[in-house]
């Protein structure tokens, strides 16, 4: 019992202590992790804290990252198609492009199957779960790794493996 004043002491001095000389937030934490299941170890790490904020959150924002991803997604999934189908009609490309891009069948799925929604931080009022903040988290993704990399094509071909490669019959028949 002598004892339990020192421990008590040393207990409350790990509790002060532990936290500062732990840097590691919740949120490191979660982008730890997210980099695992992305299979990519970002050089930058800033770049996937700024993918996974949106803009209800801080002014350093996803948004402009998420436009930059969409953007990324459209250009691999319509070189993939046209490479695989030369003779693609303008009509099938733009038919399977919007099946990509479509929030609530393409991006919100893939988004939550990475678990984004319990990442990507959000103002206290904005829900995490939404298709929009989901889909911009998601598609932020690819904007990051294209500047951690340098190369719009690599981000490209960690979409294709996330997505599960373009077998779009899938999302055709939804
Ligand atoms: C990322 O870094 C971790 C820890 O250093 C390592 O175990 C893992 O293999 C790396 N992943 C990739 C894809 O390089
Ligand atoms: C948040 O959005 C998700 C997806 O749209 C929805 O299922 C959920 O009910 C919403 N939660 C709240 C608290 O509005």
């Amino acid at each position: 019992m002598r004892s339990t004043p020192t421990f008590t002491i040393f207990a409350i001095f790990l509790i002060t202590i532990l936290p500062h000389a732990h840097s590691s937030s919740p949120f490191s934490t979660a982008l730890e992790t997210l980099q695992k299941q992305l299979g990519y170890n970002f050089t930058s790490v800033s770049l996937l804290r700024r993918a996974m904020t949106h803009a209800s959150f801080s002014q350093e924002n996803n948004k402009a990252f998420s436009i930059v991803g969409a953007t990324i997604i459209e250009s691999t999934v319509s070189f993939n198609l046209i490479s695989k189908y030369i003779d693609i009609s303008a009509k099938e490309l733009n038919h399977k492009l919007s099946l990509i891009s479509n929030v609530d069948s393409s991006c919100a799925v893939d988004g939550i199957n990475l678990g984004l929604h319990k990442v990507v931080r959000v103002s206290s009022k904005t829900n995490s779960s939404s298709t929009a903040v989901v889909c911009g988290a998601f598609r932020s993704i690819f904007a990051a790794i294209a500047i951690d990399t340098g190369n719009p094509c690599n981000a490209g071909n960690f979409f294709l493996n996330i997505h599960g490669g373009l077998d779009l019959g899938v999302y055709a028949a939804m």
